[in-house]
């Protein structure tokens, strides 16, 4: 028996869905721990919202079980679990006030009067906007009203909030606010969140852990660091971030370095994390970020660093960084974003490029 180890809130155990011949979601095994954020993150189709709403109740598993508090909850109807909802189409009533709006989570449950009138100015005070009981929706902006959204759903206290895309349909700005938003109250709070989207900046800032998933099948697991930094594939490393993919072999192995020898015959080092041996195919992968690039002319070497020639093809200036495309030898190009610590490259000059092995993560070839 594991006795120091919490109890998840919420397990998924062999879950698997079935909506005739497609498979939604594939033999999903997932525990989600008390009081974090927990993101599914994946293209469109992937299975993210099928999979919350098998949480909700809204589906039902075709096979596998799911647990809240170790309760097995697969039979227990929609009301007899205590979840909050936010979805992408927030749709507060138009012609109710915001209080029963906020209310309306309550009607259903024993609580008086007075305990709901008590509890909904606590949770417009959570939502930072108390006191406007009395308003209609239409009276509130787009913002104002997601946050009522939010206030509807964690009124009654639930053991998991739900939140399926809540942020997508607003413009980036509110949406930026909006993010920071949702996380100071799942903080505040402490509850167990379940938030889902597509967009990987959302995911990255957001949560304790993401739950990476592709045709229904969970990829990777972990904290945004972890799945960041070190994806465990080619789909994990391509969907979080702008990410080179350079083909090798590996030539050398020692305690510490993977020395790799590229398309274009360079040699590049990789810090040994592992699992690698001599003439394994891999895909040495390097965030765009990651790339220093320095006047050819200026450019002195740094003993235990990567380095390699390349020329300028494309740029774009996005203000706060420039988008640079370098070709290499060998008809191979990588792509990097560059802070604009130096000046601006010109189309065709010529460039050193630096990166440290410690930013060159290796995949095994698919
Ligand atoms: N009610 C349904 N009937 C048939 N197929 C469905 C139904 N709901 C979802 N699907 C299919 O299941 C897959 C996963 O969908 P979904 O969970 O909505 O993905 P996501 O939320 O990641 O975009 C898709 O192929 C979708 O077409
Ligand atoms: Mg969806």
């Amino acid at each position: 028996m594991e006795t120091d180890k919490k109890q998840p809130m919420v397990q998924f155990k062999g879950i698997l869905k079935r909506f005739g011949n497609v498979v939604a979601v594939e033999k999903m095994d997932f525990d989600i721990e008390e009081g974090t954020l927990v993101t599914l993150l994946g293209p469109s189709g992937c299975g993210k919202t099928t999979l919350l709403r098998m949480v909700a109740g809204l589906e039902e598993p075709t096979e596998g079980d799911i647990f809240i508090k170790g309760v097995r909850i697969n039979d227990t109807p929609i009301h007899k679990r205590n979840l909050g909802m936010i979805f992408q189409n927030y749709a507060l009533f138009p012609h109710k006030t915001i209080f029963e709006n906020v209310a309306f989570g309550l009607k259903y449950r024993d609580v008086s009067k007075e305990e709901i009138k008590k509890k909904v100015t606590r949770a417009l005070e959570m939502v930072r906007l108390p006191g406007v009981e009395g308003r209609m929706p239409s009276q509130l902006s787009g913002g104002q009203q997601q946050r009522i959204a939010m206030a509807r759903a964690i009124v009654i206290e639930p053991d998991v909030l739900l939140m399926d895309e809540p942020l997508s349909a607003l413009d980036e700005n509110l949406r930026e606010e909006m993010r920071r938003e949702v996380d100071n109250l799942q903080q505040m709070l402490g509850v167990t969140t379940i938030f889902v989207t597509h967009d990987q900046r959302e995911a990255l800032s957001m949560s304790d852990k993401i739950l990476v998933m592709k045709d229904g099948q969970k990829q990777q697991e972990g904290h945004p660091e972890a799945v960041y930094n070190e994806p465990i594939n080619h789909f994990v490393a391509d969907f979080l971030g702008h990410s080179n993919f350079i083909r090798g072999e590996v030539v050398d192995v020692d305690n510490h370095h993977v020395n790799v020898r590229i398309e274009t015959g360079d040699i590049l080092i990789a810090e040994n994390k592992g699992g690698f041996s001599q003439s394994d195919p891999v895909e040495m992968i390097v965030r765009a970020q990651r790339f220093d690039a320095f006047p050819k002319d200026e450019f002195k070497p740094v003993e235990g660093m990567n380095h390699f020639q390349g020329r300028i093809k494309d740029r774009s200036y996005m203000g706060g960084e420039v988008s640079y495309f370098i070709e290499l030898s060998a008809d191979r190009e990588i792509h990097v974003i560059s802070l604009m610590r130096t000046r601006i490259y010109d189309i065709g000059e010529e460039v050193s490029v630096q990166v440290s092995p410690h930013h060159c993560h290796l995949i095994p070839m698919e």
